[in-house]
């Protein structure tokens, strides 16, 4: 059971230093081993996203036996999502760039939930307006990362739910009170929009079996902070005839100020990179971000810095040192002293400048196109 200093995980509260390793045994979920990684790296046509082979991806549920049906001709599909309580922050993109690589290297469907809903049942500062219209704007900013029009499908739930209710009725029949209380730490003042929520966040796992009327396998890459959500998925989806969704759980990126985590709901602005923050706050977000050097130059030079601490090697980490010969170089002369942290910040704030661009100009493009992904109605009405 966790202690009062301890850290605690639950899709409405991250909070303390977590313990990766404690926090998948508690959760009882299988750790992501090289034989996993080989097995991505073999059907992925001999590629593994920087993700998986960095160990941000270090959890899952059921992987090996969705992989093994893959390679027996059973195709999945990929869903994941956001809660739009305001911009994204690099962070944000962890789970949808992994989709992507998933999507462009197997050619498979990806289904997005933005719960405008959700975030405006558990935050209390946000008006309908707020979350629908972030709602868009995070579908942009997540559409624009390289996503196939074609293949690409989002519940946006304030204007889905026609599509979504049908399934979520059965849904929430099998979910009870005392089933949320337990595995979200609901209390009775809790809102009833959130002891319902849960429901809706379950549907997209199912809906493609239900659409087709045959057992279409479910993959979601997400946080680990979401797993309560899909542990009760899982254990309704035989009684209402589909397979459980596989889960790939990630690390949750530290924030730019370098105490505890981030929440994934946000918090100080200055603690992380949002996409829409401009090319001046950028800079001077990293240029005050904690790192893992030393007090002075020349005991940095003689000692080395500690990249596992720093929020900008974690940066490098999770998005930004595109070849493994990148990371690894960075990692190397961080530990060594040879890199210092000025240069180590230029050097990053450049390529963030750079992706910022690009992604501005992704981003315009995806705008004609982004409305006809959202999906509006049921494939059959019961
Ligand atoms: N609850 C998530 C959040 O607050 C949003 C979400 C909906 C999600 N469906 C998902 C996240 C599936 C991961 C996977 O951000």
């Amino acid at each position: 059971m966790a202690e009062p200093d301890d850290f605690v995980v639950t899709p409405y509260e991250v909070r303390g230093k977590i313990d990766y390793t404690r926090l998948r045994e508690q959760f009882g979920t299988e750790e992501v081993t090289a034989q996993v990684l080989a097995r991505i790296h073999h059907l992925a046509g001999g590629e593994l996203h920087p993700l998986l082979a960095r160990g941000i991806y270090y959890s899952h549920r059921d992987l090996v036996a969705l992989l093994d049906g893959y390679a027996n001709g059973r195709p999945f599909f990929l869903y994941s999502g956001r809660g739009p309580s305001g911009p994204l922050h690099t962070s944000h993109l962890v789970p949808f760039d992994l989709c992507v690589w998933f999507q462009r290297r197997l050619g498979i469907p990806m289904y997005i939930q933005i719960t405008d809903d959700e975030k405006f049942w558990a935050k209390g500062g946000l008006t309908r307006e707020e979350t629908a219209q972030w709602g868009l704007e995070n579908l942009y900013d997540i559409l624009a990362l390289g996503f196939d029009p074609k293949r690409t499908h989002v519940f946006f739930d304030s204007r889905s739910i026609s599509a979504l209710y049908p399934l979520a009725i059965r849904v929430a029949r099998k979910i009870t009170f005392s089933n949320v209380k337990a595995v979200f730490g609901f209390t009775p003042s809790t809102n009833i929009g959130l002891v319902f929520y849960t429901a809706l966040q379950s549907v997209p796992c199912f809906w493609p079996s239900w659409a087709e009327g045959r057992a279409v396998p479910c993959l979601v890459p997400c946080g680990i902070d979401q797993d309560p959500h899909f542990r009760l998925t899982r254990d309704i989806a035989e009684g209402l005839g589909y397979p459980k969704p596989a889960l790939l759980h990630s690390q949750m990126v530290p924030g730019l100020l370098g105490e505890g985590v981030m929440s994934t709901t946000g918090g100080r602005t200055d603690d992380a990179l949002y996409l829409n923050d401009p090319p001046a706050v950028v800079e001077r977000k990293l240029r005050a971000a904690f790192t893992g050097g030393r007090a002075t130059v020349e005991e940095q030079r003689r000692l080395g810095a500690t990249p596992e601490i720093c929020s900008i090697w974690a940066l490098w980490r999770t998005r930004f040192a595109e070849s493994e010969a990148k990371f690894q170089e960075i990692t190397r002369t961080c530990r060594s002293g040879e890199l210092l942290c000025g240069d180590c910040k230029g050097e990053l704030i450049e390529r963030v400048h750079k992706f910022y661009e690009q992604h501005a100009a992704a981003r315009d493009r995806v705008k004609s196109w982004a409305e006809s992904t959202i999906v509006t109605s049921a494939p059959k009405p019961i």
